[in-house]
């Protein structure tokens, strides 16, 4: 952490006092803290803390700083920007870029790393406009680290504590570390997305992917230096700013383009939930309904992954495979079949997957390595794979 510039955003929750704990380790680890304070926040501890604590200055108001525009010079001055506590208020702030004070005016300004530490009220942390705030954010690669389950200010139990100083540092280093080095100016290509099999001009066969683990991937790869292509099947998630996108709707519109694409990567990730089937006729005017049932006969679509793994050369090939049973030994299957060097298993039996904020990923390696990734936002596991990958492909080279 030696000389590493965090910007600590402190909102009003009861567990602001444990922003002060995680100053002074961070302080003591030998990184320059800036804190800026909502006026909330100060309602439950006080600046002299903060500033007792950094040896620096503590921000509260857009107004009383000496310079007039303190938001842009901290988010600028900074490598990464975390909000510990952040409260609804401010996940609902950022989610929706509003900014009206000095805290949600410097977030929004940032183009930094950003990380939340949410912690609230467990009936407030679990409210749709909550979670939906929090997927808002974890769609744009905003790291959230989740709150633990335990005793809250209320007296009751529930989840809504603020994450263990461990696992809120744990966070720090992994975005700043991200930066490594190994993808710098590496050819990536990442397909991502579902496809949809057209019955007729209005209906199709396709299935719950969002493509937002890909979408994670792509803007983690760029962040990193890496020249990345992204093979995006239909979805409604915005490919990250600045990635080179090519939009697809079926397999064979997929396959043609990973295999234009991807073939000659340095690291090609196949995150796509590729339709297996599609109809074996389409018709080019809508499919008038009658009363009798209708049979629909499905043809086989082409392997993507199997058939990049056939002519893989030097690319470090790394596929996903969903189970719900059998996990690993599936995988480890999948990963001897279509030639991969490793495979992100992805437990879709626990509510995770498919759609979801949070995402429990085990990576398996050819040489018989496993890592675990843990759970987390798409966007944390999404950085700690593309770690743990290039471990690999540095070892490899
Ligand atoms: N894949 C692909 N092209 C396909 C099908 C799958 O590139 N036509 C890729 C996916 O992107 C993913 C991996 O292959 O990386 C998944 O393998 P798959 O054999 O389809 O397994 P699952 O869909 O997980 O499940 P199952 O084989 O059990 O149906």
């Amino acid at each position: 952490m030696k000389d590493t510039r965090v910007l600590l955003g402190v909102t009003g929750g009861i567990a602001a006092y444990k922003a002060a704990a995680l100053t002074s380790t961070l302080v003591q680890a030998g990184a320059i803290v800036d804190v800026i304070m909502t006026a909330e926040a100060e309602r439950f501890i006080t600046p002299l803390t903060f500033s007792s604590l950094t040896a620096r200055p503590v921000y509260t108001s857009l107004w009383d700083a000496p310079e007039r525009i303190p938001h842009i010079r901290l988010v600028r001055e900074a490598h990464v920007v975390i909000v510990a506590p952040a409260t609804a208020n401010i996940l609902g702030k950022l989610a929706n870029g509003v900014a009206d004070d000095l805290l949600s005016t410097a977030l929004l300004a940032a183009r930094i790393p950003i990380i939340v530490a949410p912690a609230m009220n467990s009936a407030m942390y679990e409210h749709p406009e909550t979670q939906a705030h929090l997927q808002t954010l974890s769609e744009r690669g905003i790291t959230i680290v989740a709150p633990e389950s335990g005793f809250l200010a209320e007296r009751e139990s529930g989840v809504g504590r603020l994450a263990s100083e461990e696992r809120l540092l744990d966070a720090i280093r992994l975005v700043i570390s991200s930066g490594n080095g190994v993808l710098r100016g590496k050819r990536v290509a990442i397909t991502a997305g579902p496809t949809r099999e057209p019955m007729d001009p209005i209906r199709h066969l396709s299935n719950a992917s969002t493509g937002a683990m890909g979408i994670a991937l792509a803007r983690e790869a760029t962040a990193r230096g890496a020249e990345v292509t992204l093979i995006l099947g239909p979805t409604a998630l915005l490919p990250p700013a600045g990635v080179r996108t090519i939009r697809v709707v079926t397999a064979q519109q997929m396959f043609d383009a990973a295999i234009a694409d991807a073939t000659g990567a340095d690291l090609t990730i196949a995150s796509a939930a590729v339709a297996d089937w599609r109809p074996a006729e389409q018709s080019a005017q809508k499919l008038k309904k009658s009363d009798a049932d209708l049979n629909v006969r499905m043809v086989r679509n082409p392997d993507i992954l199997k058939t990049l793994g056939e002519r893989k050369g030097g690319t470090f090939l790394v596929g996903f495979a969903a189970e719900t049973q059998a996990h690993e030994e599936n995988a480890l299957e999948k990963l001897r079949n279509k030639n991969l060097d490793a495979i992100a298993v992805n437990d879709v039996s626990e509510e995770r997957g498919f759609g979801t904020v949070e995402n429990k990923l085990t990576l398996l390696f050819a040489g018989g390595e496993r890592e675990e990734l843990g759970t987390g936002s798409k966007p944390l596991l999404a950085a700690r794979m593309l770690d743990a990958i290039a471990k690999r492909m540095e070892a490899a080279k």
